[in-house]
Formats: structure tokens, C-alpha cells, sequence
């Protein structure tokens, strides 16, 4: 990856989050829901991240998802543990003016936050490792399908999504079926029968699903970024009593996710590794296939 590529990339992560902040104040990923009808704080972002979003709104589609579904499906694109992992993303980092930590910096700022919280030992490591799924930028895909916020597909493009005139040129909104409300779903299908935006939370989700790692683990690697239902209440029609249970436990997830960045970053992260491995090796075997 060139250094160019890779400055882009980070560029339009850390604008991407710092407009998550504002738009979210800290309440919004509070455990309620009571904050749902708040009035969005920021819509105005630069140049160059509307051209991130829209290119992000314009070609996930249907046809996108099930493209990638069926390319990362294969789990073929790499056989390595965890911890090794974590060090592999810091291929992403190259760019010397950006202002963004390594990838592995704000997984261990949210599990460590978490862990001096007295979070369950399965959330630590959730924050540890949510994000691993940004290895797709090192097998050459570009921030619109790794990054950003996640949504249904095979139905209508919801209009608490941020910045949704951006849908205006998605080619499902002229299909007949996919521009309804339900789309191709029943009415409260539940979560795990619709299919996504394709990004890092969904491939991460695909390495993991058959790990035998429990559900509310596998629910927030998956969702973390469904944001116009966790934080806008949209989308319920598509939703089971089990999917709010679970969402219970990302909005838990969020507040770390969007607030942990201020943590002291660790000094040396091999200090940590002893209490990491242990952890890791409770949920994960040596190695896995990506
Ligand atoms: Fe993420
Ligand atoms: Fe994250």
C-alpha cells in the first residue's frame, strides 16, 4: 500500500469519528433510549469526507454485499492468531501527519478503560478486537466498503443514515422490491437474517461466527456500526425482542467505542500481552482462518 493510500485512509477514518462524536453527545449511547429523538448536533462535514460518504452510499448495494459475502466468505485470505493480528494492522498506519493512533492503540485504550471499569472478561476482549476486521485495507479495498456506518440492504435506505440524499444514486433505490420499507424481509426477521453493508464489522463477524464465542460477543462485532437503529431507534420493524436484548450490551460497547480515545495510551503494549494472551486463549484457538 502506498503511503498516499494509506494517509487517505486515515484521514477519512479520523474525520469519520470526530463527526460520530459530535453528531452523538456522550448521552446518545447511553443504555436508554430516551435520547432517540434529540436533534441531530452536526451534519456539516469537509469535502473529503461527503466524498467518502458518498461513494459509501452510492455502491453498497445488494449485489455489493453478496459479492463480498461470497469473496470473504472463503475465510482464505489468511490462517494467524489474534494477538498477531493486532500487530499485522499497524501495516495501516504509514502516514507520519496523521493524527490517529494504530489500530491496536484504540483497541487496547477501550479494553483497558473497560477492564478498570469492571466489565465482564467477554467485553474486554471485544474491545480488544472489535475492529480486526480493517485488515481488509491490506487486501486493497478502500475505505467505502471497510469503514464508516452500516445499514440494511434488499430494503429501503433509511433516512436517519447519515447523509441520506447520498442514496440518491444507489441503483437499489430504482429496484422495484428493494426500495419498499420491508424489502425482500418479513416483518420482525430479526437482525441475523438481514444482510448488511459490507465493512469490517461484517467480515470480522464471518471469521468469527463458528468460534463457538457467545452471542452478545458476535452481536456487537456485527453491529457496532448500525448506528441509525442502536442511536437513531430506526429500523424496528426488522427487529426481535432477542435483537434489543442484545443491543443492550453495544450501547455498552458504543460509549467505549466512540469515548475511549482520550485513555492513556499504553507505554509498552508488551506489558500487557501476559493478561491479553490469557484472555485471548480463553475464547480463541491459536489460530484462525481470515
Ligand atoms: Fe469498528
Ligand atoms: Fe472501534
Amino acid at each position: 500500500m502506498s503511503a498516499q493510500v494509506a494517509s487517505n485512509i486515515q484521514d477519512t477514518e479520523h474525520q469519520w469519528e470526530e463527526f460520530l462524536k459530535k453528531k452523538y453527545g456522550p448521552y446518545k449511547t447511553s443504555t436508554e433510549t430516551k435520547h432517540f429523538q434529540e436533534p441531530i448536533i452536526a451534519e456539516l462535514a469537509d469535502a473529503k469526507m461527503e466524498a467518502f460518504l458518498l461513494e459509501n452510499h452510492e455502491k453498497q448495494t445488494f449485489e455489493h454485499v453478496q459479492t463480498m459475502k461470497e469473496k470473504y466468505g472463503k475465510l482464505d485470505k489468511a490462517y494467524m492468531g489474534i494477538w498477531d493480528m493486532l500487530l499485522e494492522l499497524d501495516k495501516i498506519q504509514l502516514s507520519k501527519k496523521d493524527p490517529q493512533v494504530p489500530q491496536k492503540v484504540h483497541g487496547f485504550q477501550m479494553a483497558e478503560a473497560m477492564r478498570r471499569e469492571g466489565q465482564p472478561r467477554w467485553l474486554i476482549l471485544t474491545g480488544l478486537i472489535h475492529d480486526l476486521g480493517k485488515y481488509m485495507y491490506l487486501l486493497g479495498e478502500k475505505p467505502w466498503t471497510v469503514v464508516g456506518e452500516t445499514f440494511p440492504v434488499g430494503c429501503k435506505f433509511s433516512n436517519r443514515v447519515a447523509y441520506p440524499r447520498f442514496f440518491e444514486n444507489n441503483p437499489d433505490t430504482k429496484n422495484k422490491v428493494y426500495s419498499t420499507k420491508l424489502g425482500i424481509y418479513e416483518p420482525h426477521c430479526g437482525l441475523s437474517n438481514v444482510n448488511f453493508s459490507f465493512g469490517h464489522d461484517e467480515y470480522f463477524y464471518m471469521v468469527c461466527k463458528e468460534l463457538g464465542l457467545p452471542q452478545e460477543m458476535l452481536y456487537i462485532i456485527r453491529f457496532h456500526s448500525f448506528y441509525s437503529c442502536l442511536l437513531e431507534g430506526d429500523y424496528t420493524f426488522l427487529l426481535t425482542e432477542h435483537d434489543i436484548e442484545m443491543m443492550k450490551w453495544v450501547k455498552v460497547f458504543l460509549q467505549y467505542d466512540l469515548y475511549s480515545r482520550g485513555e492513556k495510551i499504553p507505554v509498552d503494549i508488551n506489558e500487557l500481552k501476559p493478561y491479553y494472551d490469557g484472555l485471548i486463549a480463553e475464547y480463541f484457538p491459536e489460530k484462525i482462518r481470515w
